[in-house]
């Protein structure tokens, strides 16, 4: 009921301020009963990663006094480690979508008191004046996080200037969920809007999100680290939205994994939701993406067989374990996660109700979580007989969705291997 009131507030907002289209507002009236799917293209930003690097340049020092010493030795190399896989990511991604956008005029920030982000900062949210903005995050995909300077206080404004607003709103609908639950905060989103076409690029859209002060390698102080453990097993196990989900698994908008746009439609039994899901993402392997080319060749059969193959397994796969729906952030790899003074933080979800374990075996993806992590967690919320197994049947899941990014070779034997593993059990 939160949930609801809160997405419909927003969504209130949305229509008066941000211009929704029209599709977007039975959203609004039943946010329960309602699939988005947004219109153009879908490009959800990969890991729009709101650490703003400039900041945890400058506060490092402080970072230095605040923890002991191997802390703070284990906190530089989980960044580092962070930072490379971040460049990896990026590197192996399609680049012309960035030089596309970045040749030519284009919308750029301004005091003007037509600019859009600046009427929405003054009608919505009562600023009076706009000090300075910056830039925090730029992204491949074209995401980009400023942070705005206010006489009411500090925004954060994440853009994409070819971007429509539904994706966002969709973002904020998930952000608004969690935020509901509380039991692990997230910014929260105040406000989207529309950017107007410049030149050849647009129209696009931003969203103004509540200011978190996060702390430079925050969520990797072993402190954090297991105050996150025991808040995502509280999100985990949180019944704030039973109402809303009534048993189901999905949730109330389809919403995107990095790029990837997904099928929330509410189902009973979630073996048939993830195949649904383990479906589209073999599907996707053969087609061409609006963002790049297929990931694999016509020619190249071997994941289309192993993947029905492990969708058949899916039922035998997950007997023997009772699931029920849990809020997930759907996204949790340790880039979206942080930390302020007052604890941990997570951002950029694609939240959905599921298996609690799925967000576990994305954790694992890339590291970054230790074990104060794990031992919190499951200390209140054990592993259940058959984990390994579904680790590897929900990491199979996550690494399609890596080859369906970017094409790689090795995320592509690394498929392969999950799935014949699955296929032995
Ligand atoms: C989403 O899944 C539902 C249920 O399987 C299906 O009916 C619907 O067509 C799917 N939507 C899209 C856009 O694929
Ligand atoms: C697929 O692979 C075959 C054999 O390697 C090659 O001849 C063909 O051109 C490839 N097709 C595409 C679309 O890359």
């Amino acid at each position: 009921m939160i949930f609801r009131n809160v997405v419909c507030i927003f969504g209130a907002l949305f229509v008066a301020f941000g211009g929704v289209q029209a599709f977007l507002l039975p959203s609004v009236q039943s946010c329960s009963a309602l699939s988005i799917w947004p219109r153009g293209v879908a490009r959800q930003n990969l890991k729009c990663n709101v650490i703003p690097a400039q900041e945890q340049q400058s506060d490092h020092s402080q970072s230095k006094v605040q923890g002991n010493l191997a802390d703070v030795i284990a906190d530089a190399r989980a960044q580092e480690e962070a930072e490379k896989i971040m460049k990896e990511l990026e590197d192996g991604a399609v680049r012309e979508m960035g030089e596309a956008q970045a040749a030519g005029p284009k919308y750029m920030p301004s005091t003007e008191p037509d600019d859009p982000i600046i009427m929405s900062l003054q009608k919505v949210l009562g600023v009076g004046r706009v000090e300075k903005w910056e830039l925090l995050d730029s992204r491949w995909n074209g995401n980009e996080v400023f942070k705005y300077t206010t006489d009411k206080g500090l925004f954060f404004i994440k853009l994409n200037r070819v971007e429509d607003p539904s994706v966002f709103l969709t973002e904020a609908v998930g952000l608004s969920a969690l935020a509901a639950t509380n039991t692990l905060p997230c910014p929260k989103p105040l406000h989207l809007g529309k950017l107007p076409k410049v030149g050849d690029v647009g129209p696009g859209a931003f969203m103004v999100l509540e200011h978190l002060k996060l702390l430079p390698f925050g969520i990797m102080r072993t402190d954090m680290q297991q105050r996150l453990g025991e808040q995502l097993a509280a999100l985990h196990l949180d019944q704030t939205h039973a109402a809303l989900h009534r048993g189901r698994f999905g949730f109330s908008v389809s919403n995107f994994l990095a790029l990837t746009p997904l099928n929330n439609t509410w189902t009973d039994d979630w073996p048939s939701f993830l195949a649904r899901r383990l479906e589209s993402q073999v599907a996707a392997l053969y087609q061409e993406k609006q963002y790049g080319r297929a990931a694999l060749n016509e020619t190249d059969m071997e994941l289309r067989i192993l993947g029905s193959r492990v969708i058949r397994a899916v039922p035998a796969l997950l007997a023997g374990v009772k699931v029920s729906p849990s809020l997930i952030h759907g996204d949790l790899w340790i880039g979206n996660a942080g930390a302020t003074e007052a604890g941990p933080v997570i951002f950029d979800p694609a939240c959905f109700f599921g298996h609690h374990e799925m967000e576990l075996a994305m954790m694992t993806l890339f590291g970054g979580f230790r074990d104060e992590f794990w031992n919190a967690y499951h200390a209140r919320l054990p592993k259940e007989k058959g984990f390994e197994t579904r680790q590897k049947l929900y990491q199979f899941y996550y690494y399609l969705n890596q080859l369906n990014l970017f094409g790689d070779a090795g995320v592509k034997r690394t498929c392969v291997r999950l799935a014949e593993e699955l296929l032995l059990i």
